[in-house]
């Protein structure tokens, strides 16, 4: 069996860290978004992978290679327009020649990984096998009706769903989903729908079973989602303390310390991930946040929050909080009066002062 995984798309309602950054190269837990998808399909034990790009994306080639420290051999796949997840599909049938294939959208995020549906597709003989979520706002998504065992319809992004069930973006395939995306007509925004795919397979009487899954998923199209997927994956962070704590500081909870942290005078409150070479000084880090390597926070309160790598937080009094930060951000109180607020800010940046 291979593997396909998303890493294309514009990200536009993460901008502004998707203007210099592939969304899937944001870390949730300090862990690049994508190494999720690759540590399920490892675990699953594919090693063939192909991921999908966008012309001239160079960035998520030079995160992975070739994959061999990660025990893959990684293809990549150029997706020269946003034609739609069935036409990704379709331009992969090189790549994938008449195997077996699992697709995973890559901004998915979930526990307990793959192996499961993998076995569920072959335990059923499947031609298609889709996993599904109950959500409370389907029109977000594809959404299938089922009858008892059975898939009767699947319609994208409905504006009346027939059901809460999400189809997520983890779909095992035969050789017959080649027959269904060259079988399809572009949706009125222009697209192959995947969804329109998988409607054609019912409607051809193929075999389309599914799972549903019982823990947690996340598609991560929004800065709130990005904040709940770092939120769940710090649920299960494991301890593990390399950097140096000095006697007036308190760590309680579940607390990862990169290398050459320095926590000084400080109260961290986990669950917290802090990557190499972080120092806190004077400083409050309360529940579910994660930050990146080379920061410096001092004399200020940072919770529920992803700070990315080489950020400075310094003197800041009121508490920072639900907050994304891109690489190299800066955020300091003014040293000279009049105190006034100045700022910096990129294309589409968002400040909320009080
Ligand atoms: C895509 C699919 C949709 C699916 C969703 C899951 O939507 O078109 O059927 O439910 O992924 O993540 P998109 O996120 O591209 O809008």
């Amino acid at each position: 069996m291979k593997a396909l995984i998303t890493a294309g798309g514009h990200g536009t309602r993460l901008r502004p860290i998707t203007h210099t950054q592939n969304k899937h190269l944001i870390p949730i837990a300090n862990k690049l978004m994508l190494d999720y998808a690759l540590d399920y399909v490892r675990e699953a034990g594919i090693t063939e992978v192909g991921i999908i790009i966008n012309a001239g994306d160079k960035s998520i080639e030079e995160a992975f290679g070739k994959g061999v420290d990660r025990g893959l051999n990684i293809t990549y796949i150029t997706q020269g327009a946003p034609l739609g997840l069935a036409h990704v599909v379709k331009i992969s049938k090189e790549f994938i020649g008449e195997e077996p294939f699992v697709f995973y959208l890559g901004d998915n995020i979930l526990v307990g990984g793959i192996k499961r549906f993998i076995d569920d597709f072959n335990r059923n003989g499947s031609n298609c096998h889709l996993v599904l979520s109950r959500v409370p706002d389907p029109n977000r998504f594809g959404v299938a009706q089922v009858e008892g065992e059975r898939i009767v319809s699947i319609e994208e992004k409905p504006e009346v769903p027939k059901s809460d069930l999400a189809v997520t973006g983890i779909y095992i395939y035969d050789s017959h989903i080649f027959e269904a995306v060259n079988n399809i007509a572009p949706s009125k925004r222009g697209e192959l729908e995947i969804s329109d795919a998988h409607q054609y397979l019912l409607d051809k009487g193929y075999i389309v079973s599914f799972s549903e899954i019982t823990g947690w998923w996340k598609d991560t199209g929004k800065p709130s989602d990005l904040l709940e997927a770092n939120r769940l994956v710090l649920d299960n962070l494991v301890d593990r303390r390399l950097g140096d704590v000095d006697n007036q500081s308190s760590v309680s909870g579940r607390v990862n310390l990169g290398r050459d942290v320095k926590i000084i005078r400080s109260n961290i409150r986990g669950p917290v991930i802090i990557g190499d070479n972080t120092v806190i000084e004077n400083a409050y880090i309360g529940p579910y946040t994660a930050i990146g390597r080379n920061c410096r926070i001092v004399s200020s309160e940072v919770e529920f929050s992803i700070i990315m790598d080489y950020c400075k937080i310094e003197n800041i009094t009121r508490r920072i909080e639900a907050s994304l930060l891109g690489n190299d951000v800066r955020i300091l109180r003014a040293r000279k009066k009049p105190s006034t607020h100045r700022f910096m800010l990129g294309d589409q940046s968002r400040v909320e002062i009080e």
